[in-house]
């Protein structure tokens, strides 16, 4: 764990219409409103949420991030989203490459890296996420896909300017949503390869002081300091747990607890 300060993300995922949205929201303001510690909180609602979520989060220490953006900033793209409409919606960071888009939605290395210029170019903070399956882990090639991912994902990109931070969460996808959270000494050596293809990417310099190392995979109250402790992990992406309030906010003091 670096000194930098920690990041706490939820991923609602498509779990909450905009009024249960708007409801846990209102729930989480209460809950934090005392909190002066480190780490910084993310939601990410749906698409539909935000407009509701950035009126009702501003002026509270939850930032907004988006699950998804698209590479262009206009054209014929039904369905898509693009990164000004997130800009104007008060967005500031964005999931790109979660396990659930590239398996459902058929999403692509190739379009990841597009995602991570376009998200960057925009002023957003990505999210980008990278983990093995089940069946490449089994095979023994889960440093190859991470590497691979990394590599691809930052292939058009160059070094981050100044003052942009970019997070890598390391979600091993057998870990996600089935409540069998990585072993926390396997996780941190993924992390540790995470950080030295980082490395072999930009300067270790640049590295330090403008990525983050997260975990994500079945996180909660009773895990998360296991991910966070020592020279671990920089943070945690939270699907599950992060749908209610209470289990939110006990993995947010666990943290400050673990750090102190
Ligand atoms: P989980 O989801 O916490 O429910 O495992 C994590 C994620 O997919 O971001």
């Amino acid at each position: 764990m670096n000194t930098r300060n920690p990041l706490l993300i939820a991923n609602w995922k498509m779990q909450l219409t905009v009024q249960q949205t708007v409801q846990l929201i209102t729930e989480l303001r209460r809950e934090v409103r005392h909190y002066r510690g480190p780490v910084q909180l993310v939601a990410c609602p749906s698409f539909t949420s935000l407009p509701e979520a950035h009126r009702r989060l501003v002026g509270s220490k939850i930032r907004l991030g988006a699950q998804d953006v698209f590479w262009d900033d206009r054209g014929p793209y039904t369905g898509a989203i693009s990164p000004l409409m997130l800009r104007e919606l008060g967005v500031e960071y964005v999931i790109v490459g979660h396990s659930e888009r590239r398996h459902h939605l058929g999403e692509t290395d190739d379009m990841v890296a597009r995602k991570m210029v376009s998200a960057l170019a925009h002023g957003l903070q990505p999210i980008l996420c990278v983990g093995e399956s089940t069946a490449e882990r089994s095979q023994g090639v889960r440093e190859t896909v991470v590497r691979r991912q990394l590599t691809e994902a930052f292939r058009s990109l160059p070094p981050p300017s100044q003052g942009r931070r970019i997070a890598v969460v390391y979600e091993p996808i057998w870990a996600i949503g089935t409540g069998m959270p990585a072993d926390p000494d396997q996780a941190t050596e993924m992390r540790n390869i995470i950080h030295q293809t980082l490395i072999d990417l930009y300067a270790p310099t640049l590295v330090d002081r403008q990525f983050l190392i997260l975990y994500g995979g079945s996180v909660d109250p009773q895990n998360i300091c296991d991910y966070i402790r020592g020279e671990r992990f920089d943070g945690a992406l939270v699907g599950t747990a992060s749908l209610n309030a209470q289990t939110f906010v006990t993995m947010l003091k666990e943290v400050s607890d673990c750090l102190s």
